[in-house]
């Protein structure tokens, strides 16, 4: 999927000539993120579990790839003091969708490792160098942290995921506030679906199909990548705390906080529909 991108963007500025670490960039946002940068001038890190995948992305754009499990500490410090980026993008993340009692002790440990743990590892290898580096404005660096609307809504039967997501949310605000007058910048981002190929990914027990995913959060269509992607260095460009979106997004979470009772109630009316879906699936001639 190509970028929508020309070096023309109003924040391409922003991040010509300066080096980005994009992790889980061999596919979905973090794709479309390593191609917005390196429209915008950056010097991409295409860093990927899957170095295939992280080869075919970086290839075309001028990138390098590299092989990179986030949940392998020494090995996250190791490509950070290499490449001593300007920006850290944690953005690689997996799912798991589904009734939280057929979810294996193994699978939350996954999740926690990958999701969090892994995030943590890309925040203590680069927030002590931005630190040292910083002084005034951004001067020491950004990091990005790829949240997620479930880090700021309670949907049930994505229930380990949006613990790991509020963990994110949490650590990147109150790291923000802390990095601030340090010279760094410190962004979450909070999409509700986009249209990647995690929709497609992380079913436990009987549920499966993408519109669980995107019935879970109401939503009907998942947002573009490409668009999302851009969004997001829009944002980053303006250091700002935090993007939720797209629109509908924010006024879910508004409500949420306005009135937890209603959402709460929402929520749970949303997950009975999903198990209803499921049931009719079930019972469905194949
Ligand atoms: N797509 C959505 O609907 C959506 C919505 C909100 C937030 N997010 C978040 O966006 C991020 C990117 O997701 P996506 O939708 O592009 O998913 P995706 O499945 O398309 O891509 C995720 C990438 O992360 C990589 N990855 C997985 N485990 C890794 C590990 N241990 N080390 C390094 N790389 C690893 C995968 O190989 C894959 O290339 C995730 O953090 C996800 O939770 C996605």
């Amino acid at each position: 999927m190509a970028s929508r991108l020309t070096p023309a963007s109003t924040y391409a500025g922003h991040y010509r000539g300066r080096s980005a670490i994009i992790t889980g960039a061999g596919s979905g946002i973090g794709a479309c993120l390593s191609r917005a940068l390196a429209a915008a001038g950056a010097d991409v890190v295409c860093a990927d579990l899957d170095p295939v995948a992280a080869a075919a992305v970086a290839g075309p754009i001028g990138a390098r790839a590299v092989a990179l499990d986030v949940t392998d500490a020494d090995a996250v410090q190791a490509l950070v003091t290499e490449v001593e980026p300007d920006l850290l993008f944690n953005n690689a993340g997996i799912t798991f969708g589904g009734e939280t009692e057929d979810l294996s002790l193994g699978q939350w440990d996954a999740i926690i490792d990958v999701n969090i743990r892994g995030v943590v590892h890309g925040v203590a290898a680069a927030y002590p160098l931005m630190v040292r580096r910083g002084g005034t404005g951004l001067s020491g660096g950004q990091i990005v942290n790829t949240a997620s609307m479930g880090g700021l809504m309670a949907a049930g039967l994505i229930t380990s995921y949006v613990m790991t997501k509020h963990a994110v949310v949490g650590l990147s605000l109150a790291l923000r506030s802390e990095a601030a007058a340090k010279g760094v910048g410190v962004t979450v981002v909070c999409p509700s679906a986009v249209d990647t190929p995690i929709l497609d990914k992380g079913y436990v027990g009987r549920f499966h199909g993408r519109d669980f995913y995107l019935k879970g959060q109401g939503v009907r269509r998942p947002l573009d990548p490409v668009t999302f992607a851009d969004q997001v260095l829009a944002a980053v460009a303006e250091n700002r705390a935090m993007l939720v979106t797209p629109r509908t997004a924010r006024i879910q979470w508004r409500l949420g906080r306005f009135f937890p009772g209603l959402v709460q109630r929402a929520s749970i009316r949303f997950v009975a529909k999903q198990r209803r879906l499921q049931e009719q699936r079930a019972l469905a001639p194949r």
